[in-house]
């Protein structure tokens, strides 16, 4: 079942959503409207919550999971993802922030207490240890990452415009589903 309750948490669906029938969405999962999830990602919302805002996209094989709360950091670490964010192919994003209008690269690894800021762009391949903070408006690339250089005019209006063709795209799916 591409939908599955853990401890009588259901994941939450606004309007809209697409999630493909080879992805797995468990428990405490709120996903915003118009939100795409597709084929082989993994969202486990068990041991904490999973928010994704509106129009943003998870694309093929990514795996997003969060961490545990404990004595010693008792709002353990959930993952929150922003509007019109862009999470290309095969990235693991893990009990991190991101804000509005960021693309993570295919491949990239983001981990725990992590913050993105707003306008960031994360590219290919990218490690981004814990307790990091992105600032708004650069290019991030490496292992572990380096801030790059600020982004230029075109990348920040790409920023938007991909979760915009990805909307379109998950529009179609919706309607070939039907
Ligand atoms: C980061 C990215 C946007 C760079 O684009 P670009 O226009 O080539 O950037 P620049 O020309 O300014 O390159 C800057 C430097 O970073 C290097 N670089 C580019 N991408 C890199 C990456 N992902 N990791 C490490 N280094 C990278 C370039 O080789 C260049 O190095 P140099 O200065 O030593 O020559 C692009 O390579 C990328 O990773 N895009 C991600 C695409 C994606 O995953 N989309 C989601 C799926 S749809």
């Amino acid at each position: 079942m591409t939908i599955r309750q853990y401890q009588s948490i259901t994941p939450h669906l606004g309007d809209n959503v697409y999630i493909d029938e080879l992805a797995l969405i468990a428990g405490d999962v709120i996903l915003a409207d118009d939100v795409s999830i597709w084929p082989f990602v993994a969202a486990r919302g068990d041991v904490n919550k999973i928010t994704i805002g509106a129009r943003s996209n998870v694309q093929d094989g990514t795996v997003l999971h969060v961490t545990r709360k404990t004595p010693a950091n008792p709002e353990g670490y959930p993952l929150e993802i922003g509007e019109d964010v862009t999470i290309g192919h095969k990235c693991m994003l893990h009990g991190c922030k991101l804000g509005n209008r960021i693309l993570v690269g295919m491949g990239a690894i983001i981990m725990d207490n992590v913050v993105v800021e707003d306008d960031v762009f994360i590219g290919a391949g990218t490690l981004v240890p814990p307790n990091k903070r992105l600032q708004s408006g650069y290019l991030y690339v490496g292992n572990p990452m380096q801030k790059k250089r600020p982004l230029k005019e075109a990348e920040i209006n790409f920023l938007k415009q991909s979760a915009i063709n990805y909307v379109e795209l998950k529009n179609d799916y919706l309607k070939s589903d039907s």
